[in-house]
């Protein structure tokens, strides 16, 4: 099929999301306009000062804001007005209930309504609850002032933080869910050439999907975590037990690493707003409680496990290596470093912290005094009692061991990412704590 570059594109949000999406889709040749209402973000943008460190994020951002595929701006109205094609990727954070807070998506609805000025295909791209679609499409009726024709659909992103540029170009399916065959067509051909299953369905299916994606994802994550308590007591190895299960097809061995728990700004919040949704419409999912209940717990068992080695942790030099929720990232939102850092600091410890990236976001999140930041591991692990290893940056895996060993008070190893080999540490007189290892 020939591809259409006709369409004009309107991403509204410039998270993370919203930025790779509209990166993304100027790299594949279309006309995007990024629109965000932070005013200071985008003036960075416009300076090619990226909010956030995505791998290849930046270089794509340059390509084509040169080559005029991609601008960016703080005018919606306008955006709107110009574009074919709204992909809707605004914050949908949780509330204290735990339900998502939807004000930006109704915001942008009535936005939309008060700019309809031609046809426009309105896709929700942000993990919404079931039903969100068909109420974006009443708000826009109740306040569009013209009979100009517009449809919406789902298309979830599914892509990972670290990966998002690969996972854009390269998903494992696509999501179209419509009500017209004219969406579909429009989809179909925005994304003809990339190469993954199409599903098409109705629009609450879709947003279905990615809600019971990634509560399916932590699940798995908290089973395995469940596991690594009962090896640990039992006295067997987690990794081996995931890797004897996830060779079994139906299983699958991806999300199967015991550790400190899943954090990020996507499974914490998507688990509380579908267990809420569930609710509200009648059904009480009760297991997503527990797997959330299983997450936070691996946090206060990592630190009792080096409490228990460390017998006394008050003034013990503790480094912590890794901050970010999970390796080429700088994102710290409900990271488990938050949890076991001020774990530590109530112990009493003295904690020198490190991430290859983190350290900037890191800084809004810990302003205790006693929290020294240092530009290096071998810097935070210079004299101390305990090294814990909370995200596994590759850089870890190539640390000089042997040296590791000179400079340490104590040589122990806690490992909350199960990323060394317990044997190889232990022989080479480290003492050594993972999780069900
Ligand atoms: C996730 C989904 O994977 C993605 O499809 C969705 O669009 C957004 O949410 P992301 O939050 O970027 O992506 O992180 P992901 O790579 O999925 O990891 C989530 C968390 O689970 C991390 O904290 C990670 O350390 C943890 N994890 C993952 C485990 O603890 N064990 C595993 O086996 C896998």
């Amino acid at each position: 099929m020939k591809i259409s570059h006709k369409y004009k594109i309107c991403v509204i949000g410039a998270g993370h999301v919203g930025l790779v999406t509209a990166a993304c889709f100027s790299e594949m040749g279309y006309k995007v306009i990024c629109v965000d209402n932070d005013a200071a973000k985008i003036s960075s943008l416009k300076k090619k000062i990226l909010p956030f460190y995505e791998p290849e994020l930046e270089k794509i951002v340059i390509k084509n804001t040169k080559n005029g595929n991609l601008i960016f701006s703080s005018l919606l109205e306008q955006s709107i007005r110009k574009s074919d094609i709204i992909f809707i990727v605004v914050g949908t954070p949780p509330l204290s209930d735990g339900s998502a807070d939807l004000t930006s998506i109704e915001n942008v609805a009535r936005a939309i309504a008060d700019n309809l000025n031609s046809y426009k295909l309105i896709v929700e791209k942000s993990t919404v609850p079931v039903q969100t679609g068909s109420k974006v499409k009443e708000t826009i009726h109740r306040y569009k002032k013209s009979d100009v024709e517009f449809d919406i659909a789902s298309n979830p992103e599914f892509l990972r933080e670290g990966k998002a540029i690969y996972d854009f170009f390269h998903p494992d399916r696509v999501v179209f869910g419509v009500e017209h065959a004219r969406a579909e067509q429009i989809l179909r051909r925005l994304y003809s050439t990339i190469k993954a299953p199409v599903i098409v369905t109705d629009i609450n299916t879709a947003e279905l999907i990615k809600h019971a994606s990634n509560s399916f994802l932590a699940t798995k994550i908290s089973f395995i975590n469940a596991v690594a308590r009962i090896c640990d007591l039992a006295g067997a190895n987690v990794n081996k037990v995931a890797e004897g299960m996830g060779l079994d097809k139906r299983i699958g061995n991806d999300f199967l690493s015991a550790g400190l728990g899943y954090g990020g700004f996507c499974f914490p919040k998507d688990l509380e707003a579908f267990a809420y949704i569930s609710k509200k419409l009648g059904y009480d999912f009760n297991l997503l409680q527990e797997v959330k209940r299983i997450n936070e717990e691996q946090r206060r068992y990592f630190v009792e496990k080096i409490k228990e080695h460390l017998w006394v942790v008050k003034n013990k030099k503790i480094a912590i290596l890794g901050l970010s929720f999970k390796p080429n990232t700088d994102d710290m939102r409900f990271a488990p470093s938050i949890d076991i850092v001020n774990f530590l600091l109530k112990e009493g410890a003295v904690i020198k912290l490190y991430d290859p990236q983190a350290v900037r976001e890191a800084k809004k999140i810990f302003k205790n005094p006693k929290l020294k930041f240092v530009k290096n591991a071998y810097e935070a692990l210079d004299k101390c009692d305990c090294a814990c290893f909370l995200t596994e940056w590759e850089e870890f895996k190539k640390l000089d061991f042997l040296k590791l060993k000179k400079i340490m008070h104590y040589p122990l190893i806690a490992d909350g990412r199960n990323m060394f080999d317990k044997n190889l540490l232990e022989a080479a007189g480290f003492k050594y704590i993972g999780i069900g290892m």
